[in-house]
């Protein structure tokens, strides 16, 4: 049962304004403690930089995505038949429905690059890390959310790019050994893609995965505001032995209303700057926002002469081109040198040696004998999960970047070029020298990770600071 509340008294002489405050306070006051808990009252480290931004653009943008979202399916037709004239009628015959419509294209890459940095500004702070792992891993959530939310959303305008690749995306799924065909039936709803995937795709896109996402959005933030935000310097300000004013509240903290929205406010202004310029003046941004392909509309007995997903999942288009059976070889030998330093070297009880060795040789073997196409898919699928055990891979001294000895910079500076080059290939067709670029760059990606608890020791840290180093402006 609630506890009772007292209800609050207010002055006869208070102002209208603050008399409304007060009946509202006393009949619903939990939205009244959230607003302090999370708002007026929340200590945010002082010493935030720019990275620390992207965070309420993401909100942002979701809000934009959500409302121009609501507008579009006002008009939109998810029927194969109508589909893409239902956009054209959007684009050329609804009041201002051309720029609803750029807003929401423009939404979605512009989703992708604030989020990806915003991972990137947790990978430099090390906001991962313990006790904010489950912000990170609902934040990973929402990346996988993200990217079925944008791959269902492209099927949407029934265009060339849309059709294909969705075709070529769905028919991945049918490599898996067994039920590989079954469940891209049931995924399609058809042996091609077609209106029953259409219709399926649209509900997904409008309903079931915009929930979720909302969902693992508010997980996310109340997780962070659980246990408080990190920081450039990666120390924390609150806990026994932190510095504290008269009242408690943190010394090295401001609360985030009004602090960090005013400030807020101006990374908001210069965001909408940049992506009212793209929606005005350049809404298909070279072909890389909206494909030219998907200007026409899709025709499945005609096939592209090149199928290439949407930037935002070219690093992993490029991760799933690369494997072909001949990398199957070179990923067979770091199993073999990753087993075998494990059981020769690792100081691992016997038991688990044992483990890891019957695990490699049936890999080994599962490895050969299926199809390159099924580990290129598992291989895409493996480049996002395992970012989700970031957490546990990072075992270096400093949580920020700031502190870790001066070549872990390069380490990360090489894993963006890396990404951006593996993201580049992913748009190009196909090419001998793109496919070995993309092999070596897939064996980066993967050694970043997957060797991150022995580098990431390597070194001599700086001295980490007692307390946030801040220079008042
Ligand atoms: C719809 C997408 C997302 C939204 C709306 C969102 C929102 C936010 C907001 C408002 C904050 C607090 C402000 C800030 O620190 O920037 C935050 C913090 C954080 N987010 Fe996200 N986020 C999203 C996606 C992600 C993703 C994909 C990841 C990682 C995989 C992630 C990881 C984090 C982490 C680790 C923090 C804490 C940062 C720190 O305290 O240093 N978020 N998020």
């Amino acid at each position: 049962m609630a506890a009772y509340r007292e209800f609050k008294e207010v002055s006869p002489n208070a102002s209208v304004g603050a008399k409304t405050m007060n009946w509202l306070e006393n009949r619903f006051p939990t939205a009244f403690d959230a607003y302090r808990v999370h708002m007026s009252e929340y200590y945010a480290p002082k010493n935030f930089n720019f990275w620390y931004i992207f965070g309420s653009l993401a909100l942002l943008v979701l809000v934009i995505q959500i409302v121009t979202g609501i507008f579009l399916v006002m008009h939109y037709k998810p029927d194969a038949a109508k589909a893409f004239e239902s956009v054209e009628y959007i684009m050329r015959d609804v009041p201002w429905g051309w720029l609803i419509r750029y807003m929401h294209s423009t939404g979605a890459s512009a989703f992708f690059v604030v989020v990806y940095l915003h991972m990137f500004r947790g990978l430099l702070y090390g906001s991962y890390r313990k006790p904010r792992e489950l912000v990170w891993i609902f934040g990973c959530a929402i990346f996988l959310a993200l990217m079925a939310e944008a791959f269902m959303g492209y099927l949407l305008p029934w265009g060339q790019m849309s059709y294909w690749g969705a075709q070529v995306i769905v028919n991945l799924f049918s490599a898996i050994p067994f039920i590989g065909p079954d469940l891209a039936l049931l995924i399609r709803g058809d042996y091609v893609v077609g209106d029953a995937t259409l219709n399926r795709f649209f509900s997904f896109h409008v309903i079931a995965v915009p929930l979720v996402l909302l969902g693992l959005v508010v997980a996310h933030l109340l997780a962070l505001h659980d246990v408080g935000s990190n920081n450039p310097d990666g120390i924390e300000i609150k806990g026994p032995g932190k510095p504290v004013d008269a009242n408690g509240n943190p010394l090295d903290g401001v609360p985030f209303h009004p602090y960090y929205t005013v400030h807020d406010i101006l990374g908001v202004s210069i965001f909408l700057f940049i992506f009212s310029a793209i929606v005005f003046f350049a809404p298909e941004f070279g072909g890389y926002f909206l494909e030219y392909n998907n200007f026409i509309p899709a025709d499945p007995l005609k096939t592209p002469a090149h199928i290439a997903p949407v930037w935002y999942f070219t690093p992993f288009y490029s991760m799933l081109r690369a494997i072909t059976t001949e990398m199957m070889y070179v990923l067979v030998a770091c199993v073999v040198l990753g087993a075998g330093f494990g059981v020769l070297k690792g100081r691992l009880p016997g038991i688990v040696k044992g483990i890891v060795l019957v695990a490699a040789v049936v890999g080994i073997a599962l490895m050969l004998a299926i199809d390159a196409k099924f580990w290129g898919v598992v291989v895409m699928g493996a480049a996002v999960v395992i970012l989700f055990f970031l957490p546990w891979l990072d075992h270096s001294p400093a949580r920020s970047i700031r502190y870790r000895p001066d070549w872990h910079k390069w380490v990360y500076a090489v894993f963006v070029i890396n990404f951006v080059i593996l993201a580049y290939l992913g748009v190009q067709p196909p090419s001998p020298i793109g496919e070995r670029v993309s092999q070596v760059g897939t064996l980066f990606y993967f050694g970043f990770f997957l060797l991150m608890p022995w580098w990431s020791r390597l070194g001599t840290p700086k001295p980490v600071p007692e307390r946030v180093t801040f220079a008042p402006h």
